[in-house]
């Protein structure tokens, strides 16, 4: 059984303020929810207060993103170790926005996933296609060339401290989802490729999330869905009431 997983990416909203003001509240309204795994990622900058803020609670932190060495001369980057010792419990890998303006290709992704793992976090592994490769068809083969890449040297027990995001780039952000038929579907051409490059068991525990224009709206619908075991939300994940009732599903 696949507990569901919900994650909020705040991506470069909130200030630390802001932060802990929200994380307050949500502990309180989300304090009932036990069957299901919740974790919000604010900004680095404010991820140890936050981790502070929810430490009794059952709400976990992720971060939205972490670098492939421990330390060195990589001026303005943040180590899984550093997070790891701020209490940090997620790392979001390759999010399309990072893909577009970072420069996370597949390879470096990789070389990412094996330091947050390295370092005992888990990961969220973000893959999906954009609006032109849909329309043209490519979607299996770039999430298929995705997945290969960032899980090249992954071993089989690793695959638990994973998660895939699925989020279709024409999604995000932009209000447009995919139906939960075309989510679904690529759900499971995903689940199949982990199948194919570990085995049935894996893959059938694997985690996989849709992202893109999730909302308290559509939130029932997506997780009707036999593949999808959660979301990973950004825009609704800022407000109170839309992510308590996204979490509440
Ligand atoms: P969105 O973003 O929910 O605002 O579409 C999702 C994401 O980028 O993870």
């Amino acid at each position: 059984m696949r507990k569901p997983i919900i994650a909020g990416n705040w991506k470069m909203y909130k200030t630390p303020k802001e932060s802990l003001e929200f994380v307050r509240q949500l502990r309180d309204k989300l304090k009932d929810m036990k069957d299901r795994e919740i974790v919000v990622c604010p900004t680095a900058l404010s991820a140890a207060a936050v981790v502070e803020t929810l430490r009794f609670s059952n709400i976990q932190v992720g971060c939205q993103d972490a670098h492939w060495e421990n330390e060195g001369a990589y001026t303005g980057n943040i180590s899984p170790a550093m997070f790891k010792e701020s209490g940090v419990h997620y790392v979001i890998l390759g999010h399309s926005e990072r893909r577009q303006f970072d420069n996370d290709t597949d390879a470096r992704i990789n070389a990412k996933l094996k330091n947050v793992l390295r370092n005992s976090l888990k990961a969220i592994v973000c893959v999906g296609e954009t609006l032109s490769e849909r329309e043209a068809g490519k979607t299996e083969n770039v999430v298929e060339t995705q997945v290969n890449g960032c899980f090249e040297g992954i071993g089989l027990g690793d695959l638990a401290e994973i998660v895939v995001a699925y989020e279709p780039v024409w999604a995000i952000g932009t209000g447009k989802t995919a139906t939960p038929e075309q989510a679904n579907e690529v759900h499971a051409f995903i689940r199949g490729l982990i199948a194919k490059r570990f085995n049935d068991d894996a893959a059938a525990n694997l985690r996989i999330q849709y992202g893109g224009s999730v909302k308290p709206e559509n939130i029932k619908q997506l997780m009707a869905q036999a593949d999808i075991d959660g979301a990973l939300v950004g825009g609704a994940s800022l407000k109170i009431d839309s992510f308590t009732a996204i979490v509440q599903f």
